[in-house]
C-alpha cells in the first residue's frame, strides 16, 4: 500500500469537558447533540467521507455512551422494525456500520498528546489522522480530505488551520508560517496559546491533523507542559524541526462546539440548515424580540 494512504484515525475523547460543567459531569461532551447527531458523529462522518476505514477512540471513564453509540442496539432495532419506523431505523444500523470502530482508555486525562500516544499500538507505523471531536467543520470537501489531499501532494505532517482575530489567538497553538502556495504554509514552529503581542501568526490550529507515526516517540520522551499536561503543540513543535510540516488553511464554517457559545450557534447553524426544522425553527426565531432580553 502506497504510504500515502490514510486509513485510520484517532478520535481523543476521554477529557473532562470542563468548559462545559455541569453538564459534563457524568455525560461525555461529545454526546452532546447539534440538533439530532452527537458532536462525535459529525466527526466520524467526515472521517468516512475522507477515506478512513479505522476509526480509534480514546475514552476514559464516563464515556460508555459513545461505545454504545457506534454499537448495534438490538432492543432498539427490533421496537422500531416492530413499529414500521423504517426510515429511523435505517438510520440507527447505519450509524454501527459507518466504520471499524476501536477503542482504547486513557487511565487519566494527561492531555491532548497523551492521549494520542494512547493510541500508538493501534496505529502502528502508519501515517494517521487525529480529529477533535468537538469542532464541527461544515464545508462542502470534508475538512479531513482537504488536508489528506496536501499530505498525498506534499508527503508532509499537514495541521489544519484557520485565521482568527488577534485578540483570540490566546485560546489556541498559533502556527510560526512562511506562505508556499494559496491557503497553504509551511509550519516553522508552533506556540500553544501566545499573548497576542508574542504571537507568530493568526494562524491556529483548530482540531485537524494528518500526521507521521514519527510523533509518537517524541510524545513518549517529551515532559509534561503547560497545565502539567503532554501538550500535543510540544510534540508538533519537534516533529516540525526535523521532517516538513504544513498548515492548510481549511476551507468551510468551524465550530467550537466544545464550549458554550460555540455550541449555542452551532446549534442554531445547524437547525437552520435541516430541511424539516429549518423553516419553522427560523419563523420562530423571527418572533423573539431580542432587545427584551438585554
Ligand atoms: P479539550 O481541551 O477541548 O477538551 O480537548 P476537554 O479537556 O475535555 O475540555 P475542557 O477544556 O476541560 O473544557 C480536545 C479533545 O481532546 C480530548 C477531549 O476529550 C477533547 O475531545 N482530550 C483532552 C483527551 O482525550 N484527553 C485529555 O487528557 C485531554
Amino acid at each position: 500500500m502506497p504510504l500515502s494512504v490514510i486509513r485510520k484515525a484517532v478520535l481523543p475523547a476521554a477529557g473532562l469537558g470542563t468548559r462545559f460543567l455541569p453538564a459534563t459531569k457524568a455525560s461525555p461532551k461529545e454526546m452532546l447533540p447539534l440538533v439530532d447527531k452527537p458532536l462525535i458523529q459529525y466527526a466520524v462522518e467526515e472521517a468516512v467521507a475522507s477515506g478512513i476505514e479505522d476509526i480509534i477512540i480514546v475514552t476514559g471513564r464516563g464515556k460508555r455512551a459513545i461505545e454504545d453509540h457506534f454499537d448495534r442496539s438490538f432492543e432498539l432495532e427490533e421496537n422500531l422494525k416492530g413499529n414500521k419506523k423504517d426510515g429511523m431505523l435505517k438510520e440507527v444500523r447505519r450509524i454501527s456500520e459507518l466504520a471499524n470502530f476501536c477503542y482504547v482508555r486513557q487511565p487519566e486525562a494527561r492531555g491532548l498528546g497523551h492521549a494520542v500516544l494512547c493510541a500508538q499500538h493501534l496505529v502502528g507505523d502508519e501515517p494517521f489522522a487525529v480529529m477533535l471531536g468537538d469542532e464541527v467543520i461544515d464545508a462542502p470537501i470534508p475538512g479531513l480530505a482537504q488536508l489528506i489531499k496536501i499530505f498525498q501532494e506534499r508527503e508532509g505532517s499537514v495541521l489544519g488551520v484557520k485565521k482568527v482575530p488577534s485578540q483570540e489567538v490566546s485560546r489556541y497553538g498559533i502556527v510560526a508560517n512562511r506562505r508556499i502556495a494559496p491557503g497553504l504554509h509551511r509550519v516553522e514552529d508552533l506556540i500553544e496559546k501566545p499573548d497576542p503581542k508574542q504571537a507568530p501568526s493568526r494562524y491556529a490550529v483548530i482540531g485537524r491533523y494528518v500526521l507521521s507515526s514519527d510523533i509518537f516517540p517524541i510524545l513518549r520522551r517529551i515532559p509534561p507542559g503547560k497545565n502539567g499536561e503532554i501538550q500535543l503543540t510540544d510534540a508538533l513543535r519537534i516533529l516540525a524541526k526535523t521532517s516538513p510540516m504544513y498548515a492548510h488553511e481549511m476551507q468551510g464554517q468551524r465550530h467550537d462546539a466544545g464550549e458554550k457559545l460555540g455550541f449555542l450557534k452551532a446549534t442554531v447553524e445547524f437547525a437552520l440548515k435541516n430541511p424539516a426544522l429549518g423553516p419553522p425553527f427560523a419563523k420562530y426565531l423571527k418572533t423573539l424580540n431580542l432587545q427584551r432580553h438585554f
